[in-house]
């Protein structure tokens, strides 16, 4: 079995490691890098909870091979807090009930982060397609909408995924 040696930058912290030629980025981020937020939902591809910011897009981290990232600045959802503050996208879902178990929501919140980060300003539909990656099974969908307007009325995508973006743009 190959390895292969990565460096892979997740929520500014700079990491380099010995890795599997096979191993998926969710699986390099929760067990290499101990970072639990990030949850894997389902073997196919479809439930969006492994959802991370990858170079400024958002991406299904089930679907990424950790060697493809070699290079890479992640941002997951324990990056997103700006010095102890919930982001916009979090408060969003703290304050219209965007959430019940909350096993789909670091996923929501990444994608809700992502829209945000290409279009501020998003209408009910946009909201819905912005997820339409991700799969809820408590909540119908309807405050989770709310949860992501109310974050574009109250600053939007945040500083930590604004910074991180910006970064990826003077990457590329
Ligand atoms: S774990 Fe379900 S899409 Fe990645
Ligand atoms: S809040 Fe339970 S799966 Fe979405």
């Amino acid at each position: 079995m190959s390895h292969h040696k990565v460096r892979i930058t997740v929520n500014g912290t700079a990491g380099e490691d010995e890795v599997e030629a096979r191993q998926l980025l969710v699986h390099y981020l929760r067990e290499t890098r101990a970072l639990t937020g990030t949850h894997v939902g389902c073997d196919t591809s479809n439930c969006g909870a492994c959802t991370v910011l990858l170079d400024g897009r958002t991406v299904k981290s089930c679907t990424v091979l950790t060697v493809a990232a070699d290079g890479g600045d992640v941002l997951t959802i324990e990056g997103l807090d700006e010095q102890g503050e919930m982001s916009p996208v979090q408060q969003g879902f703290q304050a219209c009930h965007g959430l019940q178990c909350g096993y789909c929501t670091p996923g929501m919140v990444l994608s809700a982060t992502g829209l945000l980060l290409e279009q501020p300003d998003p209408d009910d539909d946009a909201i819905r397609t912005g997820i339409e990656g991700n799969l809820c099974r408590c909540t119908g969908y309807d405050m989770i909408v709310d949860s992501v307007r109310w974050a574009a009325a109250h600053g939007g995508a945040g500083t930590a995924a604004t910074a991180h973006a910006a970064h990826a743009e003077g990457k590329h």
